[in-house]
């Protein structure tokens, strides 16, 4: 029986060393696609360098964050000057403060807001705020919608989380079965299915929490009303509504995903982008909600490393580069609308029948016939070995996607035309090639 270190040692094509399962995030690892892991070693702009020191042109983006790309000049000019103020303090800032304020301007169903590091803490705290302010502990999600790795939202999440052939042994996933018990996990644009899962346990339930427009089954828009009927569900219940803004906020404008649908939720969590590159995250929302968190409620969240000055500079940083662009978003929405037009022109020629979505700087399709996904069961119809294959064609040929059919493409600020260009004709060329291998 061969071990996790040689597995790990043998997939990468070099000693992984103690860094177990060789990544400190599965889907790092590609089981989905086999072949040897991508392994970066720098990055910049548009795109991730290699061990040989091949540029590829990047969709991975660091699963979101890098809204400006790798290592953007104004994003990493003189760190040194931050850090020297110090790095982290044990107190608050008026810089945090600050900065709270900005978020608060741009989301204002953020009346209050607290900082943490990861997308995982500020979902956990949230859904933690929720249950202490109603009194209950039944959470309703989605399948497909990812929130973080705490116990609570992993169970069926399927998304990032589905990366393993064992994702779905939740006997042995170290969740105890009282935590899975205090969710259901329904389909996403299904209101039926929420129906169904809920019954009889309405009264129990503290929170809806949803990916807005989703990112973790590639990507996913709300059917017209789904969202609204989850406002008028949770309103009926006395439940919260929390929307997941981890990857939407700032990648679809400053009032992130809400802004676009015209939804105020309860509670947001919001994180990757908004620390340029470093660890930042948040979550808030109704100021009455906020208020079971200690000191003033029973409610405890807290964290060395939240609201630290470096990462608290770095958001600064980040807000005042979007808001010096007003170009910013009219710019990626149209490099993006470019690229997907490119693809469905690709895929006419050829006769695929894959639809081709795009939202702001997201583009994603699969490998199924017929319109867009809507929830997590039709993203699993997908032809996972067409997937496989059309990701080594494209790295092959210099482009690098997520290596999971569950991701989607993110672009950058420094995906220009050149990149797009390049991109489409590595597509229409792994198309080609997949097609003489009968694979499409
Ligand atoms: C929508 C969403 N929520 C939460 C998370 C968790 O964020 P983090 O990986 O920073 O813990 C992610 C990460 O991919 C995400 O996509």
């Amino acid at each position: 029986m061969i071990t996790e270190r040689e597995r790990s040692d043998r997939d990468f094509g070099m000693p992984t060393g103690a860094l177990a399962g060789g990544a400190s995030s599965p889907v790092r690892v590609g089981a989905a696609v086999g072949g040897a892991p991508f392994v970066q070693v720098s990055g910049r702009g548009a795109y991730a360098i290699d061990g040989t020191g091949r540029a590829f042109v990047d969709y991975v983006m660091a699963y979101g964050p890098l809204l400006f790309g790798h290592a953007h000049p104004a994003l990493v000019r003189d760190l040194d000057t931050i850090a020297a103020r110090g790095t982290v303090f044990g107190a608050t800032t008026h810089d945090e403060i600050r900065l709270a304020d900005r978020i608060a301007a741009y989301v204002p169903a953020m009346e209050r807001l607290r900082f943490v590091s990861t997308g995982t803490e500020a979902m956990m705290s949230a859904v933690r705020v929720a249950r202490a302010f109603t009194g209950r502990s039944l959470v309703a999600r989605f399948a497909g919608n990812y929130h973080g790795h705490f116990d609570g939202a992993l169970h069926d999440a399927g998304a990032s989380a589905g990366v393993s052939a064992r994702a779905n042994d939740v006997a042995r996933s170290g969740i105890p079965a009282g935590v899975r018990a205090a969710s259901v996990v329904a389909r996403y644009n299904d209101l039926d299915d929420l129906d169904a899962r809920l019954g009889g346990r309405e009264h129990e339930l503290a929170a809806i929490v949803v990916e807005p427009i989703v990112g973790n089954m590639g990507l996913v828009l709300p059917q017209p009303g789904f969202l609204d009927a989850l406002f008028a569900r949770a309103r009926r219940y006395g439940a919260l509504v929390i929307f997941d803004e981890v990857i939407t906020w700032l990648r679809l404008g400053l009032g992130g995903g809400q802004a676009l649908t015209g939804h105020r939720p309860d509670l947001t969590a919001l994180g990757k982008i908004m620390g340029g590159g470093f660890a930042l995250a948040a979550f808030g929302g109704r100021a009455d909600v906020m208020g079971v968190l200690s000191p003033d409620g029973a409610s405890f969240t807290g964290g060395t490393y939240s609201g630290n000055p470096f990462a608290v500079a770095m958001g600064h940083r980040t807000l005042d580069l979007i808001e010096g662009d007003p170009t910013l978003y009219a710019r990626l929405d149209s490099r993006a609308s470019r690229l997907a037009a490119g693809m469905r022109s690709i895929f006419a020629v050829r006769s695929l029948p894959y639809a081709v979505t795009q939202l702001g700087s997201m583009v994603d399709f699969a490998f199924r016939a017929g319109p867009p996904v809507r929830n997590y069961d039709e993203r699993q119809q997908a032809d996972r070995v067409a997937f496989a294959a059309y990701y080594h064609a494209m790295r092959d040929r210099g482009v690098l996607l997520a290596p999971s059919a569950n991701e989607l493409m993110f672009l950058s600020t420094e995906h220009g035309d050149a990149e797009i260009d390049a991109t489409l004709v590595a597509c229409e060329s792994s198309m080609a090639a997949l097609r003489e291998r009968r694979i499409v």
